[in-house]
């Protein structure tokens, strides 16, 4: 099981699109129906959907798996989770199904959907590292998340729960924020050198790091955040921990900083207003089991 992609609905997808790919540094995939796509250097088909709408939303955020996985997440959704089967008309095409997860988002999980070739290019982001949705109850979500996605919780701090679906420390975290929405999506660079070329890009571009450069504590990885010019918080990211099955789940208390560092580093400002403004602007979409 590995996240995939992250689809939004926003007004003015042409103007984050040229953000997304001239200065974030993603590449150009498929224009289809309207919705524009852009990829990694992975041979993931793409990281980021956009699909022109009102208002901004998430649709969904997308993981693929195998035709067993998928059974196996069907059954336990059987009774416990509102679903439906899909078959996917995003590049890389692909059928599963589509679960809303307690407080409204939306987790599609495919199988068979297909590769593309891996492009090559200095500082193109290489995948999504990880989607933190913003919530009321963060460990309501994180239970549904282990007992019913199979997701697995890595560590939890004062602020979040940490969640892996596969050995990378954490593909989704669910921050205890009060309200449900879009917290910020991460892109995997190559190194630190990719991360820091990135905020060059973005200094260049106007625009200074809300909160980073530094070390995070659970996961390990190397962060930097943004507001993008359409609104959403997203970070450049590298090194996030690979754990094994018998990785002890760490508590807030395992995780404290001394006074006046909020990372490893103890290097990293924090525009905390600027932030939590952007952390609220991207809801989930409604969605009815029945609706196509
Ligand atoms: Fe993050």
């Amino acid at each position: 099981m590995k996240l995939r992609s992250i689809e939004i609905e926003l007004p003015r997808i042409d103007a984050a699109a040229d953000f997304l790919t001239r200065i974030w540094g993603l590449a150009d995939g498929e224009r289809c129906r309207g919705a524009i796509y852009l990829r990694g250097s992975s041979p993931l088909p793409y990281l980021v959907g956009l699909f022109e709408a009102e208002t901004e939303k998430v649709r969904s955020v997308t993981f693929l798996c195998d035709a067993q996985e998928l059974a196996s997440l069907a059954a336990r959704c059987e009774g416990r989770a509102p679903f439906r089967a899909v078959s996917s008309d995003d590049p890389g095409g692909g059928h599963g199904i589509e679960v809303q997860l307690p407080e409204g988002e939306i987790f599609r999980f495919l199988a068979d959907a297909a590769d593309s070739l891996a492009i090559e290019g200095r500082d193109l982001p290489f995948k999504l590292t990880h989607v933190v949705l913003s919530s009321t109850d963060a460990e309501a979500s994180a239970r549904f998340a282990e007992e019913v996605l199979g997701f697995t919780v890595s560590d939890r701090t004062k602020g979040m729960v940490f969640v892996r679906c596969n050995r990378s420390h954490h593909s989704i975290a669910f921050a205890r924020a009060g309200y449900s929405s879009l917290n910020h999506v991460a892109f995997e660079m190559s190194d630190i050198d990719g991360v820091m070329r990135g905020i060059g890009r973005m200094r260049d571009a106007g625009t200074a790091p809300v909160w980073g450069p530094g070390r995070h504590g659970p996961g390990d990885n190397v962060f930097a955040y943004f507001i993008a010019p359409f609104g959403a918080v997203i970070e450049f990211s590298t090194a996030t921990n690979l754990v094994e099955d018998d990785y002890r789940t760490g508590s807030p208390d395992d995780w404290t900083w001394p006074e006046n560092r909020i990372d490893q580093w103890g290097v990293s400002a924090k525009d905390v207003t600027a932030i939590t403004e952007a952390e609220k602007r991207f809801r989930f979409r409604d969605w009815a089991p029945g609706a196509a």
